[in-house]
């Protein structure tokens, strides 16, 4: 009895802390595909952007009818290799540079508030 109440309790707490991690707010992306970093790794406030966009606009996956399915948030290194290839057009840096630095750049352009497009500014030390 009493190991199964320790089993439980144990499980809950894997799970609690599983689902913490998943949940983290701010985290730095630290890719090791991409190989040993040459600069300071990039620190996304991930709540702060889903605040303000929708998830699919960073996490894709598409259907057989081209709709975006990719909202549950799949890692961008799941599908992004980092040679550039035939089955891998666009490689893992590529990918976050289009999509992070493509972002910012167009809404600046707009006038609208928006985030770092200098690299000095996403790759800074903490
Ligand atoms: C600004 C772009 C952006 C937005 C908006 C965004 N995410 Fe993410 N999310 C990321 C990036 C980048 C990662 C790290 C991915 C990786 O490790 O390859 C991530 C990681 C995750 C992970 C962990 C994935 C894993 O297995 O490593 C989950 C779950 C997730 N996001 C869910 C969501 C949900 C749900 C939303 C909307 C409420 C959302 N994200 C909005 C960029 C975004
Ligand atoms: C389920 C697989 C999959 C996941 C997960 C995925 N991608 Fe992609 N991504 C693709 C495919 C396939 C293409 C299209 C390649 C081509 O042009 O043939 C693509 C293209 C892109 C492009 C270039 C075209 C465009 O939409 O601007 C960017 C940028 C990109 N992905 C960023 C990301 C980022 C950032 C993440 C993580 C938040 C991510 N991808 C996660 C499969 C994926
Ligand atoms: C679709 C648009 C969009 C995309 C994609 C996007 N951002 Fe942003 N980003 C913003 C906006 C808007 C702000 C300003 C947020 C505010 O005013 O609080 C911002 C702010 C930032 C900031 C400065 C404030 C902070 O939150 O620390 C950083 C750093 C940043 N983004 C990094 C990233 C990274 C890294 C990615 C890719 C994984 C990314 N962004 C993708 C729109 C975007
Ligand atoms: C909007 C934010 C943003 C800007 C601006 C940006 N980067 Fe990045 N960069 C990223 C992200 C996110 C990654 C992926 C880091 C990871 O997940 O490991 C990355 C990866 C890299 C990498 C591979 C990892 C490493 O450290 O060796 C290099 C090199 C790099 N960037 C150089 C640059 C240069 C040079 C510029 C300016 C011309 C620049 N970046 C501007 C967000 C940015």
């Amino acid at each position: 009895m009493k190991f199964k109440t320790f089993t439980l309790i144990l499980i809950c707490l894997c799970l609690s802390l599983s689902f913490a991690f998943s949940q983290e707010d701010k985290f730095l992306l630290h890719h090791e595909e991409i190989g040993p970093h040459q600069r300071p790794l990039v620190r996304l406030n991930h709540e702060r952007h889903s605040e303000i966009i929708d998830c699919n606009r960073c996490h894709h996956e598409y259907d057989e009818n081209e709709n975006n399915i990719g909202e549950d948030g799949q890692s961008c290194s799941g599908c992004h290799g980092k040679v550039e290839s035939m089955e891998n057009p666009v490689p893992l840096m590529k990918a976050f540079h289009i999509r992070c630095k493509g972002c910012h750049e167009k809404r600046l352009s707009r006038g609208k508030t928006s985030g770092p497009v200098m690299c000095g500014k996403c790759h800074k030390m903490p």
